[in-house]
């Protein structure tokens, strides 16, 4: 095991009604007036906007609305929000809604209190030290933004997708976790989160470091658990035990916990975040045609752990590495295939994906070669994108 700090201070309040307390919590970190950031309309048709609008005014803390973010989000709103907060004096945000519109808000607390363009964060010319507190009412168990120390924003010019990680300079001060919110969510956007959460285990599963045992066991664990609830979730919408188990899960998969005292490796992400730059789909449905691809590229190139996964999560009884790989990764799209997801570019709607732009745009923002489990150059990037047809 490596060494390594974990330092993860968001405040978890998990329940039926928690969003009663959003007012309570602004008021703990100290807001006065808050921007509310939304997305496309799901919290205004399902009242919870509402709600969390009464629980700020009952707490006298005073708001501004800032809806209408898009999926996969892009710089203009940010650029917005920050001219927002500034004219509007404003010293904390509410995110209600899922990963597009935490890492708007995470975005706009950045660059507020930044002279320059917030993008020089994301363009890794500047190191965060400071951001306006942020406090999520999460409606989608997906990209866990709730709980990490990140934020994935696309600039527009170039349509590059770039994912800023910090330790905890923009982690949300506190995330409310109702699972009864995730009920009005539609199929497609249920499986997508299953399958970004999963993602994000398996990211930090995938790596070199040897004696992890602990954490190992720990992605093994909330994988299998995910497998075992998420059909439920899928066959009853509303519920709300098997809704609390996959939502817990999701934060669990992106805090940081399943990740600590190893190298990760993240190249899935990467691949993912180009398709979703430059074809706008759903991010959890892209990563369910990426991973089995990258894992038969290391069914053949190093199977040990792939194999791992497959005997421990997908209960596969085979001696050899490389076949249990193989048959791991038919296990996982059966799996995705039963959720309903997406396993091939058409299946994404892409009929004829321009594998070159992707590889190189992937190198130009992320490097030569890229990967913490198997070094990636682009010839083997070219061959994982190949896969996916
Ligand atoms: O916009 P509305 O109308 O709210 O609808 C949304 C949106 O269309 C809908 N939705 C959300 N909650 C709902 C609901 N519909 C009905 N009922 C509800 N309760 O779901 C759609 C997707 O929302 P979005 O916020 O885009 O989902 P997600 O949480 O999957 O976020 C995806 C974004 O997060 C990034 C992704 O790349 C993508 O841009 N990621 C962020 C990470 C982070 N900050 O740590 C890590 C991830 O790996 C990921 O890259
Ligand atoms: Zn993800």
């Amino acid at each position: 095991m490596n060494n390594f700090t974990y330092y993860a201070p968001t405040r978890y309040i998990f329940g039926r009604d928690t969003e009663k307390e959003t007012g309570r919590l602004a008021v703990e970190n100290g807001m006065k007036k808050v921007l509310v950031t939304y997305g496309g309309g799901s919290v205004v048709r399902s009242g919870l906007l509402d709600r969390v609008k009464e629980s700020l005014e009952d707490a006298g803390v005073k708001y501004v609305e800032f809806g209408g973010i898009k999926p996969n989000p892009t710089d203009d709103r940010v650029y917005e929000g920050i001219e927002m907060v500034r004219h509007e004096q404003i010293d904390g945000l509410i995110a209600v809604g899922g990963g597009s519109v935490i890492d708007t808000a995470k975005a706009i607390a950045l660059g507020a209190l930044y002279d320059g363009d917030f993008w020089d964060f994301y363009a890794g010319k500047r190191v965060p030290e400071q951001a306006l507190p942020v406090g999520v009412v999460l409606t989608i168990p997906a990209a866990g933004s709730e709980g990490s120390g990140n934020s994935v924003i696309t600039k527009l010019d170039g349509l590059h997708k770039i994912s800023l990680r910090t330790d905890y300079v923009i982690r949300p001060k506190f995330a409310i976790l109702n699972p009864v919110l995730t009920f009005t969510l539609p199929p497609y956007q249920t499986a997508c989160g299953v399958a970004d959460m999963m993602a994000h285990i398996m990211e930090r599963y995938f790596s070199p470091t040897e004696d992890v045992a602990v954490t190992d066991h720990l992605c093994q664990g909330l994988l299998r658990a995910i497998v075992e609830v998420a059909p439920r979730v899928m066959a009853d919408p509303e519920d709300y035990q098997a809704r609390a188990n996959i939502m817990w899960a999701g934060t669990l998969a992106h805090n940081g916990i399943c990740g600590c005292g190893r190298v990760e490796d993240w190249v899935s992400h990467f691949m993912e975040h180009e398709i979703s730059a430059v074809y706008g789909v759903t991010h959890g449905a892209g990563l369910a045609v990426v991973y089995p691809a990258f894992l038969l590229f290391m069914a053949e190139h190093k199977p040990a752990k792939p194999a791992q996964l497959a005997r421990t999560v997908f209960n596969i009884d085979e001696k050899d590495d490389s076949a249990a790989a193989r048959k791991g990764v038919e296990a996982m799209k059966h799996f995705f295939g039963s959720l309903g997801l997406p396993l091939t570019f058409k299946e994404l709607g892409i009929e004829n994906p321009d594998i070159d732009l992707l590889v190189s745009k992937l190198i130009e923002n992320k490097g030569e070669v890229v990967g913490g489990y198997y070094r990636l150059d682009a010839a083997d990037l070219h061959s994982i994108y190949e896969l996916m047809k």
